[in-house]
């Protein structure tokens, strides 16, 4: 039996997309593929557009991050939301709750085949939790489905000659996220920083990938081989 934990970034939920909901009728087609292979899954969905919207709405007020970050987690929990009921909907059985702890998820993983959840506390994003969720939860790897295609030294919006990856060691994926510092409420890295130390303290493989393309993120969870870059800590450097 395989374990495994995916974050989703927010980023990936976007209804303004026609069509967008196609992207998540594939989704809940590859878990429930999943699930009949008898595997287990947890999801920790990211806060995306709303999450953005309201820390600008509330920014001038609010100076303490700690609070907007609660403006952030509510954002994660409304997405965790419609991808559990839709989820749930499917015929799949997912736990019929968002938890609001690693150690709850950890819980129900051990009930239901599924498990959607978004942030727990201030402090960090849904990117740190899917890794403490996957590292508690012994999974094999995490997942981490994001809006780019791999792991680039430089931002490439910024940047678009920057060199991309397929393999990295944690130490280097470290080395281009930065410390393991919180940014600022909203502010993200291709990989929460405070996560890959995680990852890196407990071997645990990370998997980035393009989710807007369902199909890496099945690969990835078939253990097949996807575009992206593979995080491990037996890379021969
Ligand atoms: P996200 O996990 O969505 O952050 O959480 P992100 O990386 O900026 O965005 P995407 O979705 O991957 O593109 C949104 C915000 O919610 C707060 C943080 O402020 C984060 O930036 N948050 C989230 C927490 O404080 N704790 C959590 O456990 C999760």
């Amino acid at each position: 039996m395989t374990s495994i934990v995916a974050a989703l970034g927010g980023s990936l939920l976007r209804p303004e997309i026609d069509n967008k909901h196609v992207w998540l009728s594939d989704l809940i087609a590859i878990i429930r593929d999943r699930v009949t292979m008898g595997d287990r899954i947890g999801i920790v969905v990211g806060g995306g557009a709303p999450a953005r919207e309201g820390i600008a709405l509330a920014r001038p007020l609010i100076s303490d991050d700690y609070h907007l970050d609660k403006i952030g987690i509510a954002a994660t929990r409304l997405n965790a939301t419609i991808i559990r009921e839709a989820i749930s909907e499917a015929g799949i059985l997912v736990s019929g709750v968002i938890p609001s702890s690693v150690n709850e998820a950890v819980q129900l993983l051990e009930e239901k085949p599924v498990v959607v959840m978004g942030g727990t506390v201030p402090g960090h994003t849904t990117d740190a939790v899917a890794i403490r969720f996957a590292i508690a939860a012994s999974a094999d790897k995490c997942i981490i489905a994001t809006n780019v295609e791999r792991v680039y030294d430089e931002d490439p919006k910024i940047n678009p000659d920057t060199k991309s990856h397929k393999y990295l060691s944690h130490e280097e994926l470290q080395r281009i996220v930065g410390p393991a510092e919180h940014k600022e409420a909203g502010q993200s890295s291709v990989v929460d920083p405070i996560g890959v130390a995680e990852a890196s303290n407990a071997k645990l493989e990370l998997n980035v990938l393009d989710g807007r393309i369902t199909d890496r993120i099945r690969l990835a969870l078939e253990g097949s081989e996807f575009e992206g870059t593979v995080i491990s800590s037996e890379r021969d450097i």
